[in-house]
């Protein structure tokens, strides 16, 4: 029997059973992260190993450094997540890998380990989608939110809105026309002299400051539609600080950090808001900025004075991590989407 004759059986076991631990490893980017996640849910461990001090000194992610490095900390991640779960490779029931996006180099990483576990282990192997991972961190902290829902997506390399029709499959409402809200509030804080990763220094410092002390504004956004733009603001955040630093004037830092993130929060969260009234169901938050606070509590507010249920993952499931991928993998398992050997990463990958 060839691997995928092998896989294909033990996924009808699988199916049939209704229940899998899925072992899940997630290397898009710039954490080496594993996990064993027990029916989508239950999370057995959870290991993180991240490369940020390595990329600090760059002031951003480099791709070269973080192939290399993932190849150095998979296998341990790995081994680490297993031993946490009290588990043998042979004890779980799938592999579970992020396929894409992210840094096609990153990827390939945990994409070939996770081949040769699953072709060593005879296991079935899950191509997961790294959106529908940060889509899922909602389901291990909310035990009973199930599809349909509406989700707004902000990390590093999205902002979108959909409605999450299924565990496999969403429909898409509005996007960023130019950068991802994670990607502007990494320029930004980097415009503000912040080191690498922007967001949460940049949250950080606009504890410190006002909100409405300056009026970054985008025409774009007050559209009626469902689509962003964010690269306006970060262009008026840079005129703003070229033009005082011209007149000699000192610039209150911690006063146009709260301003941009209020501006940026506002578009993200009144979009959202919106998109989840007219659905009429549930919002949840997902991707790396739903790791910023302020963003949660907008979006807790709105969604209270709207009578919508909002959801938002645990700090810990909100930037890249090995369980959201476990979570999302089981039910792609369980719906039948296994891959054979042939499958590779890919960097652009669309969520719909
Ligand atoms: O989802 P993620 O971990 O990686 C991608 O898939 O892109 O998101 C990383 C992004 C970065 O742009 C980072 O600056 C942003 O999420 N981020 C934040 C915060 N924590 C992470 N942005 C604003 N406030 C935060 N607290
Ligand atoms: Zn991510």
């Amino acid at each position: 029997m060839t691997y995928f004759e092998t896989a294909q059986e033990q996924l009808k076991r699988i199916q049939h059973r209704g229940t899998a631990r899925v072992l899940s490893i997630e290397t898009s980017c710039d954490e080496t992260a594993a996990a064993v996640v027990q029916d989508g849910r239950q999370v057995l461990s959870n290991v993180v190993y991240t490369q940020i001090p390595l990329h600090q000194p760059f002031g951003g992610v480099v791709p070269e450094i973080a192939s290399r490095n993932h190849v150095d900390k998979v296998g341990p991640v790995v081994e680490r997540a297993l031993q946490q779960a009290h588990l043998t490779l042979q004890e779980v029931d799938a592999i579970a890998v992020t396929g894409g996006p992210g840094l096609v180099g990153a990827l390939l990483v945990g994409v070939s380990y996770a081949k040769g576990l699953a072709y060593a282990a005879g296991k079935p192997l899950v191509n997961t989608h790294h959106i529908l991972g940060h889509i899922a961190a909602n389901y291990l902290t909310f035990p009973d939110l199930v599809p349909p829902f509406t989700c707004l997506i902000a990390s590093g390399g999205h902002s979108h809105i959909v409605v999450v029709e299924d565990y496999d499959r969403c429909t898409l409402l509005g996007r960023t026309r130019d950068d991802a809200a994670g990607e502007a509030f990494d320029k930004v804080a980097r415009v503000l002299d912040l080191g690498y990763p922007g967001g949460p220094q940049l949250e950080a410092l606009a504890k410190q400051g006002d909100p409405h002390a300056i009026r970054f504004h985008s025409a774009f956004n007050e559209g009626e539609g469902y689509d962003m733009s964010f690269s306006g603001l970060k262009t008026a955040v840079i005129n703003y600080m070229s033009n005082a630093r011209q007149r000699g004037q000192n610039v209150n830092r911690g006063d146009v950090a709260a301003s941009f993130q209020f501006a940026v929060n506002s578009i993200l969260s009144d979009k959202a808001v919106r998109a989840a009234r007219e659905q009429g169901g549930p919002l949840a938050l997902a991707g790396g900025v739903s790791a910023n606070g302020n963003l949660r509590d907008m979006l807790q507010q709105k969604c209270q004075k709207a009578g919508i249920r909002f959801c938002c993952p645990d700090f810990k499931y909100c930037t890249d991590n090995g369980a959201m991928i476990g979570s999302a993998g089981y039910y792609l398992l369980m719906k039948g989407h296994i891959s054979d050997l042939d499958f590779n990463a890919v960097p652009y990958l669309p969520i719909a």
